[in-house]
This record gives C-alpha cells, structure tokens and sequence, in this order.
C-alpha cells in the first residue's frame, strides 16, 4: 500500500521545470497579444491633481493609457473586492480613483503591441499630484496602535509573577519589514476568446480565490472566467490574496476587448505585500531552577491606512511553554503604505524570533543549557486552550537535532569558542507552527490500461504539490507513478482553497480517495463470472500492482483492466471532498528544535553561518525528498531574516530605497554552508487519517532566534533587531 508514500520520491515536474517546459503566468502566448506597463506614484499619500497621458499616447503602437478616469467599470462595494484571505477593512482598489494609499501604488496602465514600447511610454505619463502629509515609520506610531483581534486570555496574573520572580528578563526585539521576492515575477497573461469570455494565466496561489475575486470587481459570469496557474515560481505568501496585476490586466482586456500581458517589475512588486515591521517586548520571570513564572508578549506591527492585517505574534509565547502566568497582546499601528500580507510562517516567524531570543537571555541569566532550560518549561498541552496535542515530538527533535549537531560539546561563555580568527558561536531555538487542514475536493478518474488522472484546483507554489498527489494516488490506486497524471492550478477543477499556510499536503491527501474507485471495481470484478473475488467486501480488497486482491489471500485477484472489460467500461471516475471534523479537544501543531553555528570574524564582524541543524516534527512526511527542500529552504530564509534581509524605507518620501534584489539581501551560495534537516517520528492518528501535518512553512520558525543567540555565544554581544549587520556588533 505504501510504496510511494514517505519515501524521497523526485517531482514529478522536475523535468518540465529544468527543460523550460513549465509555463509561468507571463510566458503564455496569444495571437495579437497586448503588452501592459503600469505607472505607479511617487508619493505616499494624496490625490492625483492632473494625469496628463498625451505624450504617452502619442507613441507609435501605443494603444491605450487606462487611469482612474477612464477605466472600464468596476464594482462599488468591498464586498466585490472579498477574497479568502482578506484582513478586515476596505480592500484596495487598483485604478479606482484619484487617491493615493502608499507610494508605488498603481495608477495608469500603458498598452502598447511591444512591451518594450508599452515600458517606455509608462515613463511619459505625467501626474500632478495633491500631496499630504504621509507616516510610514512605525516606531513614530507606537502609542496609537490599537487592538484587532482578542489577545488569548491571561492566565494568573504575569504582571505580579514577573515582579516577584527570582531571575527576570526584559528584552524588545525588532523585525523590519521584509519582502517576498520570488524569483519569478508576478504577471498575468488575460486572454480575450470573444463574448466575454476570459482565460486568465494569474501568478497565484489560490486560482478558484482569483476567480470569484475578478468576477467580483468586474461583475463577470464565473462560466466565462477560467483562472490558471499552473506553476507558480516561489510566491510564500505574496499570491495568498488577488494582487494588482490581475486587475489591471482584466481592465485592459475589457477595455480593448483583446488578450493582454502584463509582468510586473521587480521594483513595483514592493508595491505587493510584505512581512511588517514589529515590534515585540518579551518579559519572562522564572524560579532559579529555571520554572518559568510569568510570560508577557507583546507585539506592535504595522498595517495600512485601510485595512486591518493582524497574524498574532503572541499567543505562540504560552502555547510552547509552560507557565502559571501568561499575557499577551498584539497591536496595529497604521501608516501609508500598502497592507501587509503572508509571509511564510506570518506571525510565528516573527514572534517566536522574539521569544526565543528572550529565553536564551533567560538561560543565560539562569545559568542554565539553552536546551536544558526549555525541557525545565516542557508542555504537553497548549495552555492557552487547556487541550493535549494531537501529537508533539518536540523532545524527540531536541535530542536528536542536539546529537546530530554535537551540542554536548558547546562551552556555555561566550567568545570561549575559536575557530582561527573567528569566534565560534553556538545557538538553538525551538520553532512552531498549525497542522491545518481545509475542505478541498479532488477527483479520480482512472482508465482501463491503469492510468489515472487526479486533479484539484489548488496550485503547487514549488512545495510538491503535484508529486505528492501523484504519489498518495498511486499508492491508493496500486499503480505505478508513472501511470497518474496530476492536474491543478485550474479554477475548473474540483473546489481549492488557495495553497497557503502548510495545509494543502493534509488537505489534498484525503481527497485523494480511492475508496470508491475500489468499491467500483470490486463490484465490476465480482460480476465476471466464476469472480475470484466473490463474496468479499470493499474493504477485504486492496489495489497493487494493477490488481484487486483479497488482503487475506494474495493469489485472489483480478486486474483492472479484466475488471473494467468484463464490465464494459472504460473509465471509473469519482470525486470527493474531504472535510476535517472540528476538534476542540486537540491542539494541532508542529514543532522543530534548530540549532545554528556561526563564525564570527574578531576584527571585521563578518558572520557567517557555517552550520544548520532543524529537527522536525510534522507527523507523517509523505515525501522525505520535498520536505527537506522545504525545510532547507526555510532555513536559508531564516540565515537571510537573521542577518540579510530589510526593507528600507525613506520616511521623507515614504518610499521604499532598496526595491530591488541588489540592495535588498538575500543569502547567495555562498552564504548557505552546511544544512541538515531531521524529520523525527511523529505518528499521529489523532490530526487526520493519514496523519500528515505540513512542512512548508514550520522550516523557518526560530531559525533566525538560533543564529542570534549563536551570535551572542560567539561575540557576546546581543543584537535585537534584525538583521544582524556588521555595524550592529560593533555598536
Ligand atoms: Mo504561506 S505565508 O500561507 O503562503
């Protein structure tokens, strides 16, 4: 039965990737295809006083420049502008009107035959703008930040604890904004087949999302609206919601009633989403033997000026630890700057940086082992909710991530490693993230040479998707991996929530039911006649190797194809939604322990990170191979939020200086040395049948707390807010 699941099973796709034969949402062709090029404003907040558009229209081939003034009709209401992902608030409306929300926002869009032509006449239009007053630092909005969502409820009371506790830390901790930068471009290739009828290539993780959100803001028949994305070049978050590009590429195809592209550029994808700048203040008291006895979290992050983006940073603080005290509270502080949106692990990412950094200080005051203080605070239940995991292998990952490191032989001062001219630093970090799960239907339809095709809206944003539905199939179906052809990305296709939030292998894998596809051809066996398989019910028989077999007695078989032929028929197709039952009596997590070295450079500061270690739990791994991909890239994400990565943004103009990939930092090749990923046994019957968990986004969480706290244990010096530059160790 399992001859594909958990194993290190290649992509499917892979081949199609490396070959260029995966099309991306800006490389699809049409005949008269019509480029786009978007203007965006240079200023964070006002009115466009006079859009002048002549000289831009005055281009050969250019065919049009929508603005505010003359776009093709847009709903009124936000409820048009719902999507499944959407904060509380107004949503953002590209071309609308006249108002400027954040600089770089959207406000014409050029159409030309060439997109060369279409860049070169964006560059022509002219605005007069009606500029006000704009607030785009955070840390100037502080006292105005107002809660959203209801913290966790307060256990004891952590204030009295904290003031009463024999040792105590205090720490605020900085993230700055940060930018997705998938390597592929966001962009969007509509295509006008008459009679209103559109098929729209969408950079996208959620297809059925842009579906009905298009239909919503142009009033469209879903039945003339197909939404592809059939590879998606890294999103992380960035094509959870609509963006622009989908919007103003429809708009040109209403306008000129033809097909049209458009790819954003780099600069104007710091216009999308982006993880906000936080604020975090940890303080937490504990015993002298290391009992913790007062948690307080709480964070500040930054949202727009229209809608309400909040991912708790807080409520992981208690969640992880155990403590008779606990407080929380996650705020909002508004600026003129474009909502936020899903970054990979949003919310844990961030707030178990500042948690996890503020427990090593607490080891450090202790006098305690890193990892001997958080086994000293162990819980096995999430005491926000009062309720047991589903499963937590936590102990598993700090043993096994602690030996494969070699963390024994950690000296416990600082600056008393060397390496040469480097200082040598040690550091660990728990991480956390949801097992989720969502409804999500996906059908088998399987043909009499043993061949099937599974398909599902969802879209695999780089994760595996199309491999692990190709393998959980197989294994279902008995037949070879070769033999399933997997469809998704495709609005058309039996019903998806977007991919997003490390739900989708869960999710997916129960829809993949061949449950029925074996009763079917039980019964159509069993009508052949002189049936081997007589007398025995659905769940007496097995699929493998092309056959129906009787699981007690192998030699009792029939082949699919002979099952199929006898009955006459030459496809067997069904579909099913898997649903997830309500469980308020678990909590569904998975945990990591990660443990970083670093080599700091004595007399330049210049960090490197020579060695990871992420020990995970995550239930059951359907494919070893894609999830340590997943898990290794998180990590090389976290060395860049450690030490590389920031968004800097000039408060003078409320614009963003480094909105590119030179000046904004990312790791190359040659920062990512050694990374070791660890999947600790984690079976689970509790979380779902299967017990599958999720991997994508657990990877990143405490990553950048264990190269901070290696950076104190090799320099002593503690640097909070990230990243982690060279001036910050010598400040
Ligand atoms: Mo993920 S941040 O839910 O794409």
């Amino acid at each position: 039965m399992t001859s594909y699941i958990g194993t290190s099973t290649s992509r499917v796709d892979g081949c199609a990737k490396v070959t260029g034969g995966a099309q991306y949402a800006g490389e699809f062709e049409a005949p008269n295809l019509v480029y786009a090029s978007v203007v965006t404003s240079t200023i964070a907040r006002g009115r466009i006083a006079r859009i002048d558009t002549s000289r831009a229209l005055a281009v050969e081939s250019v065919m049009d420049v929508l603005t505010h003034e003359n776009r093709p009709k847009m709903a009124s209401t936000d409820e048009a502008y719902n999507d499944e992902c959407l904060p509380g608030g107004s949503p953002f409306r590209p071309l609308y009107d006249d108002k400027i929300k954040f600089n770089n926002q959207p406000i014409a869009l050029v159409l030309a035959e060439e997109s060369e032509i279409a860049r070169f006449a964006a560059t022509l239009v002219h605005i007069d703008y009606d500029a006000e007053e704009h607030t785009t630092d955070l840390h100037t909005q502080i006292e105005k930040a107002y809660v959203v969502d209801k913290p966790d409820k307060p256990r004891g009371n952590a204030a009295k604890a904290y003031a009463a506790a024999a040792v105590r830390h205090e720490g605020e901790y900085f993230i700055p904004i940060e930018h997705h930068n998938p390597m592929e471009l966001f962009a969007a290739t509509v295509i006008w087949n008459g009679d209103g009828k559109l098929t729209v290539f969408d950079k996208t993780q959620g297809v059925q999302n842009v579906q009905r959100y298009v239909c919503g803001v142009f009033g469209l028949n879903p039945d003339n609206v197909r939404v592809l994305s059939p590879f998606v070049g890294g999103a992380f978050g960035s094509g959870l919601r609509p963006q622009y590009e989908v919007v103003l590429a429809v708009q040109g195809a209403l306008q000129l009633q033809r097909s049209i592209q458009l790819v954003l550029t780099r600069a104007q994808m710091y216009g999308l989403g982006y993880r906000p700048a936080t604020i975090e203040r940890v303080t937490l008291g504990a015993s002298t033997d290391g009992t913790l006895q007062a948690i307080t979290h709480e964070a500040v992050a930054m949202t727009s000026q229209y809608e309400d983006y909040s991912r708790n940073d807080t409520s992981w603080s208690a969640l992880l630890y155990k403590s008779a005290n606990a407080k929380y509270e996650h705020k909002l502080a508004r600026l003129d700057v474009p909502t936020p949106c899903d970054m990979r692990a949003p919310g844990a990412a961030t707030g178990v940086y500042a948690l996890e950094c503020a427990m090593d200080e607490l080891a450090v005051a202790l006098k305690l082992d890193p990892v001997e203080l958080r086994l000293r605070c162990y819980s096995d239940s999430d005491q926000n909710n009062d309720v047991p995991f589903t499963s937590k292998q936590l102990k598993a990952c700090y043993r096994k991530g602690a030996e494969a490191f070699g963390w024994a032989r950690r000296i416990p001062e600082p600056r008393s490693m060397r390496d040469g001219i480097d200082l040598v630093g040690w550091g660990m970090a728990t991480g956390i993230w949801e097992a989720l799960q969502m409804p999500t239907a996906a059908r088998i339809v399987l043909t009499s040479n043993g061949h099937a095709e599974v398909s599902c809206a969802t879209t695999d944003i780089g994760t595996g998707t199309y491999t692990i539905m190709a393998q959980v199939a197989a294994d279902m179906l008995g037949v070879p991996i070769e033999n399933i052809n997997v469809k998704l990305g495709d609005s058309s296709l039996p019903n998806s929530q977007v991919e997003g939030g490390s739900w989708m292998a869960a999710s997916v894998a129960h829809a993949i039911a061949a449950d029925e596809v074996r009763t079917e051809l039980l019964g159509l066996a069993q009508k052949m006649p002189g049936s081997r398989l007589a007398g025995l019910q659905p769940d007496d028989v097995v699929l493998s190797d092309g056959m129906i077999s009787a699981k007690q007695n192998k030699s009792r078989t029939v082949s699919l194809a002979d099952a199929m032929r006898h009955g006459g028929v030459d496809r067997i197709e069904h579909e099913k939604l898997a649903e997830f039952k309500e469980d308020n009596k678990h909590a569904r997590n998975t945990h990591s322990a990660i443990f970083a070295e670093v080599k700091v450079d004595e007399q330049l500061g210049i960090i490197r990170v020579t060695r990871v270690v992420n020990a995970v739990a995550a239930g059951r791994i359907i494919n070893t191979k894609t999830a340590a991909s997943q898990i290794m890239g998180s990590v090389v994400w976290g060395i860049g939020m450690a030490l590389h990565e920031e968004t800097l943004v000039d408060h003078n103009f409320g614009r963003i200086m480094n909105a590119n990939i030179a000046e904004y930092h990312v790791p190359v090749n040659a920062d990512v040395h050694d990374i070791k990923v660890i999947f600790v046994d984690e079976p689970d019957s509790t979380v779902n049948p299967l017990g599958i968990k999720g991997v994508g986004e657990i990877g990143i969480v405490g990553v950048a707390a264990a190269i901070a706290n290696a950076v104190y244990h090799a320099t002593g010096k503690r640097v909070r807010d990230l990243p982690i530059t060279i001036d910050k160790i010598f400040r």
